[in-house]
């Protein structure tokens, strides 16, 4: 997901750019905006923490892009492009060591697990907005 900012930033194109030029396929994509309950959800595991408010105000303080990637180990392979949560740590080359100064707004959000991301694909998007298109150029990547 590229978090609030990502449009006025007009920064769409070069974060999806990254994910395309890697081989990663996109099934689903879509801008929407989160409300208060969906972020509830999805940042439960959040709640109590200290930055939790400041997360969950936001996730839900502008549009977003969500997107479904598809890849042979595409949980790693995304968490490898878009660079560590604690952004001092997050290395230049890296989406949020590139264009990200604050943890909390690490300007993008990506799966850890399969588990989370059966259950993000489920709160984000609806079954009929998913496209898995045949592809082609597979060997490839
Ligand atoms: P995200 O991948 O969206 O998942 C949880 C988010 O919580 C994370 O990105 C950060 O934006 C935020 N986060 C995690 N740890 C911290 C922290 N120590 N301080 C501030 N924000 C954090």
């Amino acid at each position: 997901m590229l978090k609030p900012g990502i449009l006025q930033r007009r920064l769409v194109g070069e974060l999806i750019q990254r994910f395309e030029q890697k081989g990663l396929k996109i099934i689903a994509l879509k801008i929407m905006h989160i409300d208060k309950s969906m972020a509830e959800i999805h940042y439960a595991e959040h709640r109590g923490k200290g930055f939790y408010e400041e997360l969950a105000a936001y996730i839900v303080s502008g549009p977003v892009i969500a997107m479904i990637l598809e890849a042979q180990e595409a949980i790693s392979l995304v968490r490898r492009l878009i660079g560590s949560t604690n952004i001092h740590d997050a290395l230049p080359g890296t989406i949020r060591g590139d264009f990200a100064a604050q943890t909390t707004l690490n300007i993008v959000h990506a799966s850890d697990s399969k588990v989370s991301a059966e259950r993000e694909m489920a709160l984000f998007f609806k079954p009929e907005e998913i496209y898995d298109w045949e592809d082609g150029n597979a060997q490839w990547f």
